[in-house]
């Protein structure tokens, strides 16, 4: 993986400087020791102390001090940790008190970090690591320290609507984060949201049709998706794209993905990445509903009724600070996401892909699909799992499918094209896999650079290859056919039929300089199977009845997207089957 140097931020530079100065190297070269020398210990924490799992009274007195990451934001830094695609996810998740830091970028990039704040405070083991069966024991055996009506577990984008959805349809809520920020696998999300029938197809005269989207994605699932699942999701798009917009989302783009007819993958407008800035609008959202939300809050168990265990009664948190507890709840919804960062469950059920690289979040590990199991829940098409044709060669940076919606045309090593740009994920990645190498270039102009604000990011992450004419490109990359294939791809637009391929979707010739290549290889980026639901997002049970109380939406579930997703109906599924589930446990628990 190439590592890219990060610089100090002001704020580094003036701790470490003040750090310094107050001499306290020596004794404990920590963020708390600086701080406690320098005001005491309530200059993080409340008197008398109480520190919760989500920290955020410290977190307040971060801000308090040294301002908004808009404050910290320092223009000349290449790479400003403050100002990046995450958005405010808590000082505190990077810049740890009582031991060294952990840069969070580091999940999925490989920046220099030795050089933060207090980086050489002691390392500490993760206080999540493992389960602990006789605290889950004692917690279960001393009874709920909390009540409420619905517990929502995972702060994605399912887990968000659904949260938002119960607590708007009067129930209480309790929302449960494992990670120190919210946002889930959902805030990595590139491509959009599809829908069908909405304002913005209407503007730009777009026919498409209900039965369309299903067809289409029930085509691209290879027709093992549960068709009662795909009508839900193709009927209540729109309404998702009017639901997010309500709640402040700009939606107002709208492109192309793989296996669709039409353009319906609705985006930000500008070309803005769709995940980072619905999670922000989510996270806003929530907090103006003030739905309870805890970070740091791992659900290790659901608990079962002794009389009734195909009825779920709550569930045990391990929190970060507050250890193991029991909150009971009426209903629980389970929108812990997939498991495409769980190397072992990978190894298990697709032992074809352990060795490949993953675009998701490392919270991706499988949580909610472990403990549904544990309880009795059933699974559908667990073992699909789907490889993004186009991750950044070695890395973790998914170059999304926007790249070639927009005009991008994919090659071998020698600068030939060797598939339909925009067929499905799964041909394209078997197509890719099938060339000697296993990997391949996409190949650009300027042109797509002023449309796509995102590639402009991988542009400044040094994933591209630039040069001046298609020549001086085939000659740096060894493309050796680039020109050929160039000139053949641009008559294919001129004349709107691509004799090579059929491909039916040129919007851009390749023709104006500068012009790009980056290189990119398969790498897992969705898990389709989990938890069976029925169409209430109730989950079934091994004999196929309903668990009662218990709830499920997005990525933990199987049967929406068989064996194969289409780009945009990962963020359709979070919000129609999380508002869904959030509307259906409400129900429950508010019922009599
Ligand atoms: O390639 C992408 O933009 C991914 C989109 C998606 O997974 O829906």
């Amino acid at each position: 993986m190439k590592t890219v140097k990060f610089k100090l931020t002001r704020f580094a530079v003036i701790a470490i400087a003040l750090g310094m100065s107050a001499g306290i190297q020596a004794k404990d070269n920590s963020l708390a020791n600086f701080h406690s020398e320098m005001d005491g210990c309530e200059t993080c924490h409340t008197k008398p102390r109480h520190v919760t799992d989500s920290e955020t009274h410290e977190n307040m007195q971060c801000k308090s001090c040294h301002g908004e990451y808009s404050d910290l934001a320092n223009s000349e830094l290449h790479f400003d940790p403050h100002t990046s695609h995450l958005g405010d996810i808590n000082c505190t998740s990077c810049h740890k008190g009582h031991e060294a830091p952990k840069f969070q970028c580091n999940n999925c990039h490989s920046f220099e970090d030795d050089k933060m704040p207090f980086a050489e405070a002691k390392k500490k083991p993760k206080w999540d690591k493992g389960w602990d069966n006789e605290k889950i024991k004692k917690a279960i055996a001393a009874g709920p320290v909390e009540t409420t009506d619905v517990v929502v577990i995972g702060a994605g984008s399912a887990g968000f609507n659904a949260a938002i959805s119960a607590k708007r349809a009067g129930a209480k809520v309790i929302l449960f984060e494992k990670a120190p920020y919210s946002g889930g696998n959902s805030m990595l999300a590139a491509g959009g949201i599809n829908a069908v029938g909405t304002r913005q197809q209407k503007e730009r005269g777009i026919e498409d049709k209900v039965e369309w989207y299903a067809e289409d994605a029930m085509k691209g699932g290879r027709y093992k998706n549960d068709p009662a699942l795909v009508k839900i999701l193709a009927e209540e798009s729109a309404s998702a794209v009017e639901w997010l917009e309500s709640l402040g989302a700009n939606m107002d783009g709208l492109k192309r993905s793989g296996g669709a007819r039409v353009n319906r993958t609705h985006r930000p407008s500008g070309g803005h990445s769709v995940g980072p800035h619905i999670i922000d609008v989510l996270r806003k959202a929530a907090a103006k509903e003030q739905v309870d939300t805890r970070l740091n809050s791992k659900v290790v168990k659901l608990v079962l009724d002794n009389q009734d265990n195909n009825k779920v009664i709550g569930v045990v948190i391990h929190g970060k600070h507050s250890g193991h507890y029991m909150v009971a709840a009426d209903s629980v919804v389970l929108a812990t996401g997939g498991y495409g960062m769980n190397k072992e469950m990978i190894a298990y059920y697709r032992p074809t892909f352990k060795d490949m690289t993953s675009s998701n979040n490392v919270t991706a590990t499988g949580d909610g699909i472990l403990l549904a199991k544990e309880a009795g829940a059933s699974m559908t098409d667990i073992d699909w799992v789907q490889a993004h044709p186009t991750i950044g060669k070695d890395s973790r940076i998914l170059v999304s499918e926007t790249v070639r919606g927009v005009g991008a045309i994919m090659v071998n090593v020698h600068g030939s094209r060797f598939i339909n740009e925009l067929t499905t994920r799964d041909r394209a990645s078997d197509a890719i896999l099938k060339q000697p190498e296993q990997w391949a270039w996409l190949v650009f102009d300027e042109q797509l650079i002023s449309k796509k604000k995102m590639v402009r990011g991988y542009d400044h992450l040094g994933m591209l290859s630039k040069a001046n004419s298609v020549e001086e490109l085939a000659k740096i990359t060894g493309m050796k056919n680039l020109p050929q294939t160039v000139s053949d791809y641009n008559k294919y637009k001129a004349q709107g039929k691509d004799e090579a391929f059929g491909r039916d979707l040129m919007p851009l010739s390749i023709e104006k300089g500068p012009f790009y290549a980056v290189r990119v290889q398969p790498g897992i980026h969705h898990t389709m199977g989990g938890v069976a639901i029925n169409t209430e997002s109730e989950v079934l049970n091994i004999q196929s009845r309903p668990m009662i109380g218990l709830y499920a939406a997005g990525e933990v579930t199987g049967g929406v997207h068989g064996f194969n997703r289409l780009g945009g109906n990962a963020i359709a599924d979070t919000v129609i089957f999380g508002r869904r589930a959030g509307e259906h446990a409400a129900a429950h628990a508010l019922k009599d």
